[in-house]
């Protein structure tokens, strides 16, 4: 199913820039004279903008989302990366210009967001639509390890179990765009990894697209085949990582990106700023 938001603003893709030798691509990451037809897409999102206020948080962006394609999404404190989930996700009636998700869209936010006097298998079933809604929602829940937490009370789970539960009731939707947003921010350092484990398993195995969103350019590098920077309301840079999984982020051309990125971030890697 695809849903499509017409909108009021008409702004001509303008990131059809080429690429740099290093396969990065400055100010602007979507390059239309490449780009697939609308239906064969994940997402296409073409001039997108949301003001609140005066302010224009998003302001004619535009991005392409592959199918099956792992993209992280960075960008600073309030430039507007939430906005744009939740464009994508449907949930922002005022945004303008067009935006095409093809296919059932999940959303992982932040906070795991159960409902807290329901258990977790009936949280994952909650407003599935399918012959049997507890079978599949206890296949998820097998699938991020929780089985033994199924008649849990949400209040009673560990933040990471918690994120899983959260997980897990995004996918037994199958989405065809799954969105995260810094699901893992909140978690321990161990706990993370784990979850990185267990995302990337999870993508490899349903291959939705993911459209990540991280303050943490080493996760970024660490999952994503392709990092955005989100600023001035625009994908402002873009590049691939090719690298094979799992990934050791001291590898050199990782090192690299991650002080090219940091910098795309206004951070200064020599720690004068
Ligand atoms: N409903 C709203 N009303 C007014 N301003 C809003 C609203 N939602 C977001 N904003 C503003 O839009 C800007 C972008 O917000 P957004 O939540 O998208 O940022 P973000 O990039 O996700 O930031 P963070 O990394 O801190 O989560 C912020 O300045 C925020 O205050
Ligand atoms: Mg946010």
């Amino acid at each position: 199913m695809a849903s499509r938001l017409p909108g009021a603003v008409t702004t001509q893709p303008e990131n059809d820039r080429a690429p740099n030798r290093d396969g990065t691509v400055r100010d602007g990451g979507e390059r239309e004279n490449e780009s697939p037809p609308e239906q064969e897409l994940a997402a296409r999102v073409r001039g997108l903008s949301r003001a609140f206020g005066e302010r224009r948080v998003l302001d004619g962006l535009d991005l392409d989302v592959a199918p099956g394609e792992f993209i992280a999404l960075i960008g600073r404190s309030g430039s507007g990366k939430s906005t744009l989930l939740r464009a994508l996700a449907g949930l922002d009636r005022s945004v303008t210009g067009e935006l095409t998700v093809n296919g059932t869209v999940a959303v992982a936010f932040q906070e795991p967001r159960l409902v807290p006097w329901k258990r977790v298998l009936a949280n994952v079933c909650l407003g599935l639509r399918v012959a049997d809604a507890r079978a599949a929602a206890g296949a998820a829940l097998a699938e991020v390890g929780l089985t033994e937490r199924a008649d849990a009370w949400p209040l009673t789970l560990s933040g990471g179990e918690a994120q899983r539960a959260s997980l897990a009731r995004a996918l037994v939707r199958e989405p065809r765009l799954l969105l995260l947003d810094e699901p893992f921010s909140a978690l321990d350092a161990l706990t993370t990894i784990t979850m990185h484990r267990l995302v990337v398993r999870l993508w490899a195995h349903h291959e939705p697209a993911v459209l990540l969103v991280t303050h943490d350019v080493d996760e970024a590098l660490t999952l994503a085949d392709r990092v955005l920077v989100l600023a001035g309301g625009r994908i402002g840079f873009s590049c691939r990582i090719e690298a094979p999984r799992p990934r050791d982020r001291n590898q050199p051309e990782l090192t690299a990106l991650r002080t090219r990125l940091l910098a795309e971030l206004g951070v200064d890697t020599e720690g004068t700023k």
